[in-house]
């Protein structure tokens, strides 16, 4: 197994590795170490089944199930601890979340208390290169270390609410309504700023930006506040981009970066299936 970084603020790609065998302990402990230090761990050519996507996934953890969708049943009947993110239709409805549309800035499910740590997706059926659909990682130690002195202070020790009723393409969870007022958003609570628990490192905890509010702040407060710290994170000089071949499986660490993904052309078909795995413990 080779290891290399890709960008220079985040990223590493794992060669020389075969996903669909167990994996021994110390190429286990690389990977992961790769993953706690470069955010993103991408692999190239990668033949798995269900099964040995959730095998090898349990290697970093036990696995958390999918967050509730807009349709309110797992689209992997089979194995429901899997989500899937597809455009694709059959029979008229989609066999998978987020369609074909933007998925913007945001980190997974840190509308509970304890959001997973790592989510792995993992490439079945892509569009051709110019039909889109690439997605973005940005790091949010590197975020937090640049804050301007002011905004750091700003955000020093304020707690904001992560809207649990939007899913990252905009479309209503099923069994929640509409937010009118950020004031009653629905959803976890969590420090705009956390410490990581191994390294004492601190990193920008922003999770989504729409219905999102800053508690004890006026609504104008509030959205400036957001506004800004959400403009400084996801500059590109934070970023790195991924372009998705068939094969490709990227774990990412979830609590330390943001993510989005380019809308893509609707007639073209993109199926993925996602593991992701539990968190140890609450932010702070
Ligand atoms: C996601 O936001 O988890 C999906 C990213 C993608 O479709 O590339």
């Amino acid at each position: 197994m080779h290891i290399k970084n890709l960008h220079s603020a985040l990223g590493a790609e794992v060669t020389v590795i075969d996903l669909a065998k167990p994996l021994s302990q110390a190429d286990a402990d690389d990977i992961e170490a790769a993953w706690r230090e470069r955010l993103v761990v991408v692999f190239h050519g990668q033949t798995l089944s269900d099964p040995q996507l959730i095998a090898f996934s349990r290697n970093f953890g036990e696995l958390d199930p999918p967050g509730p969708n807009p349709y309110g049943e797992p689209f992997n009947k089979e194995h429901p601890e899997l989500n899937v993110i597809s455009n694709v239709k059959e029979n008229g409805k989609p066999i998978g979340n987020l369609g074909d549309g933007e998925a913007v800035w945001h980190a997974d499910m840190t509308y509970v208390d304890v959001p997973p740590k790592a989510a792995l997706l993992h490439a079945l059926e892509v569009p051709p290169p110019e039909a889109g659909g690439n997605t973005y990682f940005a790091n949010m130690f590197a975020a937090y270390e640049a804050l301007p002195p002011e905004l750091k202070t700003a955000a020093e020790g304020k707690t904001a609410v992560h809207d649990a009723s939007r899913n990252s393409a905009g479309m209503l969870r099923k069994g929640y309504s509409e937010v009118t007022d950020v004031r009653q958003t629905v959803g976890a609570h969590h420090p705009l700023v956390r410490t990581d628990a191994k390294t004492g490192h601190r990193a920008l905890f922003l999770g989504r930006r729409p219905n999102a509010y800053v508690l004890g702040l006026t609504v104008a407060e509030s959205d400036a506040l957001l506004d800004a710290l959400w403009e400084h994170a996801t500059q590109p000089r934070f970023a790195m981009c991924h372009e998705w071949r068939i094969g490709d499986l990227l774990m990412w660490n979830n609590l330390s970066v943001l993510h989005r993904r380019d809308p893509f052309d609707a007639k073209t078909r993109r199926v993925m299936h996602r593991s992701q795995i539990r968190g140890n413990e609450r932010i702070a």
